[in-house]
């Protein structure tokens, strides 16, 4: 399947302002990875967005790169990385995450908060793969994926009616069970937690926040 529709609606999204998952207001935060990582870690944030984690990520002392497939995301990006003069530790670069155009092993930790769950199913696993691919032995995964426990998406409940599968306007939403992450993951790492969490502060949209160790 091809990612057009979906790609042409984000590059919209951003050129008009209404990205809405823009700061979405999680609880559980990526910057928890300074309890686990040293300063100067190399952290990769995969379909990084506006890049607003990679700069929080930059000034707290680590390493980031910010992967997007949206050109227009990474030329901005790379701007103000430029004006901010941190080109030592932070850098945008375009590339697709399920074909990650770096090398085996390169990160201490990679982050996905949001982008998963518009992959559709039969990519998963190859979305996976590639994931552990540039992560060193026992490098952390941070992820934020939208939950099976959502119990009003539009007019479906994937909670109750067990749509787990949305194409809304070209873009792909797949909801995910606790369930469905453990099998996802298990042939390249260990869970080390997964927890429920609900932004808009109603179970209308319910994440689960997965923070996994590289087997
Ligand atoms: C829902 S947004 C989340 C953005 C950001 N992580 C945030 O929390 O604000 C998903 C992002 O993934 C990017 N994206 C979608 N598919 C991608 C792919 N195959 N490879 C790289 N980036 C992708 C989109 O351009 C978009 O910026």
């Amino acid at each position: 399947m091809s990612y057009s529709d979906q790609n042409e609606f984000f590059a919209r999204a951003y050129r008009t302002g209404t990205d809405r998952w823009t700061n979405t207001p999680f609880s559980r935060r990526a910057d928890e990875l300074m309890l686990y990582l040293p300063k100067g870690a190399m952290i990769l944030d995969i379909g990084a967005g506006r890049g607003g984690l990679l700069f929080e990520l930059q000034s707290i002392g680590f390493h980031v790169i910010g992967l997007e497939n949206n050109s227009e995301l990474v030329t901005r990006g790379n701007e103000e990385i430029k004006n901010k003069k941190i080109q030592n530790e932070a850098r945008f670069i375009a590339g697709d995450a399920l074909s990650i155009p770096l090398a085996d092993a390169s990160f201490d930790a990679t982050i996905d908060i949001g982008l998963l769950h518009h992959l559709i199913p039969s990519h998963h696993t190859e979305y996976m793969k590639e994931v552990a691919r540039v992560l060193k032995h026992e490098g952390f995964f941070f992820l934020a994926v939208l939950s099976a426990e959502t119990e009003h998406f539009f007019n479906h409940s994937p909670k109750h009616d067990g749509t787990v599968d949305r194409n809304l306007e070209g873009v792909h939403y797949h909801f995910f069970s606790d369930e469905e992450i453990r099998a996802l993951v298990e042939p390249y790492f260990n869970v080390r937690s997964i927890v429920h969490e609900t932004p808009f502060g109603s179970k209308d949209v319910v994440y689960s926040i997965v923070l996994l160790k590289k087997k």
